[in-house]
This record gives C-alpha cells, structure tokens and sequence, in this order.
C-alpha cells in the first residue's frame, strides 16, 4: 500500500479544477464582451424582422421537376432593389425566403432538396426592379413546375405592411431555373 494512488488522485483532483477554472474564467472573459457587441439600436425587438407566411397560391403548383445524375442544383433569392432596404433588411427577408422554400420542396419534392444538399446547395442572389416583376418571375416558375415563394413583410420596419420583398425560386437543376431568371441581374 503506497502513497501513489493518492498523488495521482491528488495530481487529477488539481489538473480537473484547474481545467474548470481556466473553462470558468474562459466563459466570464467571453460572455460580457459577446454581449457587449451586440449592445445598440440594432438588438432590440423593434428591429427584429417578421413576415407574414402566406402560402396563398404557392401551394397549388407542383413542385414536379427533377434533378438528373450530379445536374447542378441552385436556389436563387430575388430581392426587390425599388425598396431601397438595408443589408441587414435584405439578409433576413433572404432568409426567410431560403426557409419557406425548403419547408414547401421538403413535403412536395424531396429528393430534390435531397440532390441540391448532396451537390452544395448553391444559393444565388439576384435583383428585380418591381412587384409586378417579382409576380410575373414566380408565375413563370410555377408553369415550369418550380418552387416559387414570394416573402411579404410585416411591415414593422422600413416598409409598408404586406409588402413582396423577396422571392425564392427553387431548388431546382439550373438549366431549369435559368429560363426564368437568367435574364436579371446578380443583386
Ligand atoms: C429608393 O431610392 C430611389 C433613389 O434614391 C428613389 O427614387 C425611390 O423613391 C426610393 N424608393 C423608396 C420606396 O423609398
């Protein structure tokens, strides 16, 4: 009976608390500073960003094309540039157009989404310059049985309530996508 497996439980004891400390003092110097950048004008509930999720007439239309083989896949985001929204503006309606894009495909199609996460889910932004160009791209989407999903705000910043923003088409093969957007221009 030596002493050892006390020194070793000692030695552990130590190395274990000091692996906390160090942890502890890790997070205390990590926390304040994290909160410290998000402090200002652009953190509060005001400024967050909602829409209003309407499914009115995207639903109805089959989400019927298909991938082949290793065929390039891309979602493209269609941001309305008369707006004049920020950037932080228009990364949250892209987003919300990006979500309400996958949430349709992933019920009516998902081997598609399947095929565009597997090939690098390629996300393009491009730019029209009115809602009446934002309804015409998504009709034309829909009769080539593509995913078309326009976003309207909520309207609590920066725009009129129920205002299109933003339109997601896709996912789908890029050869497809192109004949409705491969006139316009990259955002
Ligand atoms: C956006 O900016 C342009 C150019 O400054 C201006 O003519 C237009 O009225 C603005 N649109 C809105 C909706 O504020």
């Amino acid at each position: 009976m030596s002493s050892t497996p006390n020194l070793w439980g000692t030695a552990a004891a130590v190395g274990l608390a000091s692996g906390l400390i160090g942890y502890f003092v890790g997070v205390g110097a990590t926390l304040p500073i994290t909160r410290g950048l998000e402090k200002g004008p652009q953190a509060n509930d005001e400024e967050s960003d909602y829409e209003t999720d309407s499914e009115a007439g995207d639903t109805d239309a089959l989400q019927n094309v298909k991938a082949e083989g290793d065929e390039p896949c891309k979602l493209v985001l269609v941001v309305r540039s008369d707006l004049n929204m920020t950037k932080g503006k228009i990364a949250a309606q892209c987003g919300h157009a990006t979500l309400a894009c996958y949430k349709t495909l992933i019920r009516s199609n998902p081997a598609l989404i399947k095929h565009w996460e597997r090939t690098g889910q390629a996300k393009i932004a491009l730019k029209c310059e009115s809602e009446e160009d934002l309804q015409l791209l998504q009709a034309s989407a829909q009769s080539l049985g593509v995913c078309a999903r326009s976003i309207q705000d909520a309207g609590r910043t920066q725009v009129d309530p129920g205002t299109t923003t933003v339109l997601g088409i896709g996912p789908a093969p890029v050869r497809v996508i192109n004949q409705v957007t491969g006139h316009l221009r990259l955002l």
